[in-house]
């Protein structure tokens, strides 16, 4: 084993506070950029036509969720005053090996949305007419709440047949055709945006809402969308920043991607690659002849091997490269923890852009609203992000409440279903 490789993956991997503070001052300047010019920045501030809400919504709703490995259909009654009850609710995954992936370039659209609209079936009320939210998690550009259309897949979805269309439309022709035209599709989302509605339901010094899990993004409250609009929530589709100094493991990820150059900060933080990185940085620490093929699964579990002779880390990392030496293990896991770590921090350094972008110098109290399993369950993730905010702010981070907020995607979806309806 060579230590000098180790030392210099880990050192590649690494992001002090000097160099932490410039990516927050380059995302705020995007943001900025963006809302002037939005070809000159690289987020794209998507427009969501979605506002806070006020907490006093109510009524029954049916709530898709579609954007990440499984689709959740769940139907809620919001109460009023930030309550709400789950009535009943199914998820699927996308993809299961061996059977089926309606993820893949030879998939169709047809057959996933039909997929998506049996889903909802499962959870209606037999014969219900009912309004549905729509959260759905890839870039989309709208003129309202309803007519989403599909920019570009991202997380390597590869489906023909979706791209530039309304989602809706297709979601609504499937639900015709399973028999479910009581189902009135009202409103689609992202799911950040969802997050945040679902967040600020409840708690309502919310404007931020975020997702770190199999993808990365961020949405918030921007007060000032130019001439003649609102207020309204921005989807930054901040995986798409890219001022950044990628090393050369993110740059042979990127290559190998489905859509390389694209997605930049997204592959260096978001769980669909984080255990790619990991396996790329290995394969040269290592020396291998092949990488090890590590997912971020094994990532997580390695990160939660305290025990003193990392036996789960040891047998995980053998399998790929047998003759392993106890000292090569715990370098790895080294490593590995810098790789999770790195991720956190790039996070909160966009996380200090928004709030210098909205508050300037000084951070009003807010909560910023998190979903996804890499803040929920990615050992000392939440953290590092936490220590990030800290090192970038100073004591103004104490203002900002980082907070899990679970499932927000289904919730977050009935919320602007109630608001279309009240529109
Ligand atoms: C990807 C999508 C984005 C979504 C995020 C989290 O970055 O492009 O729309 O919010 O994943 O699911």
């Amino acid at each position: 084993m060579n230590e000098r490789l180790f030392q210099d993956c880990i050192d590649a991997f690494t992001i002090d506070r000097a160099a932490l503070a410039h990516i927050a001052a380059a995302f705020r300047r995007d943001i900025d950029l963006g809302l002037d010019d939005p070809g000159a920045s690289s987020l794209r501030l998507l427009k969501s036509y979605a506002d806070l809400p006020d907490g006093d919504e109510t009524g029954e709703f049916l709530a898709l969720d579609f954007g990440g490995t499984n689709v959740r259909a769940v139907r809620i009654a919001l109460l009023g005053n930030g309550r709400y009850e789950t009535r009943a609710k199914a998820a699927k995954p996308l993809r299961a090996p061996g059977a089926y992936d309606l993820t893949a370039a030879d998939a169709c659209a047809e057959a996933l949305f039909d997929f998506l609209a049996r889903l909802i079936g499962e959870v209606a009320a037999p014969g219900q007419s009912c309004l549905l939210g729509h959260t759905f998690s890839f870039p989309s550009v709208q003129s309202n709440l309803y007519d989403a259309r599909l920019v570009s897949w991202t997380k390597e979805f590869a489906t023909p047949g979706v791209e530039g269309e309304i989602v809706n439309d297709l979601l609504t022709c499937a639900l015709r055709r399973c028999g479910l035209s009581g189902i009135r599709p009202v409103a689609v989302i992202n799911d950040t945006v969802a997050t945040l509605l679902a967040a600020a339901y409840q708690t309502p010094d919310t404007r931020i809402g975020s997702i770190c899990g199999t993808g990365h993004n961020t949405a918030y409250l921007e007060p000032h969308c130019g001439r003649a609009l609102p207020r309204m929530i921005l989807n930054l589709e901040s995986g798409g920043f890219d001022r950044l100094a990628p090393n050369r493991w993110d740059t042979r990820l990127d290559a190998q991607s489905a859509r390389p150059g694209q997605q930049r900060l997204e592959k260096m933080v978001a769980g669909r690659y984080l255990g790619a990185l990991f396996s790329h940085a290995l394969t040269d620490a290592l020396e291998l002849s092949a990488p090890p093929r590590c997912t971020t699964e094994d990532l997580s579990a390695i990160l939660a091997d305290n025990s003193p002779r990392l036996e789960a880390t040891a047998a995980l990392l053998r399998r790929s490269a047998p003759s392993l030496s106890a000292e090569a293990v715990v370098w790895s896991k080294a490593l590995a923890e810098t790789i999770a770590v790195r991720a956190a921090r790039l996070t909160a350094a966009t996380y200090a852009g928004i709030l210098w972008h909205l508050d300037d110098a000084h951070v009003a109290p807010q909560q910023i609203a998190v979903d996804g399993t890499l803040y929920e369950k990615l050992p000392l993730y939440k953290e590092a992000l936490r220590q990030a905010l800290c090192e970038i702010l100073g004591p103004e981070a104490d203002r900002a409440r980082v907070a899990l907020v679970k499932d927000g995607s289904a919730l977050g979806a009935a919320v602007a279903a109630a608001v279309a309806a009240r529109a």
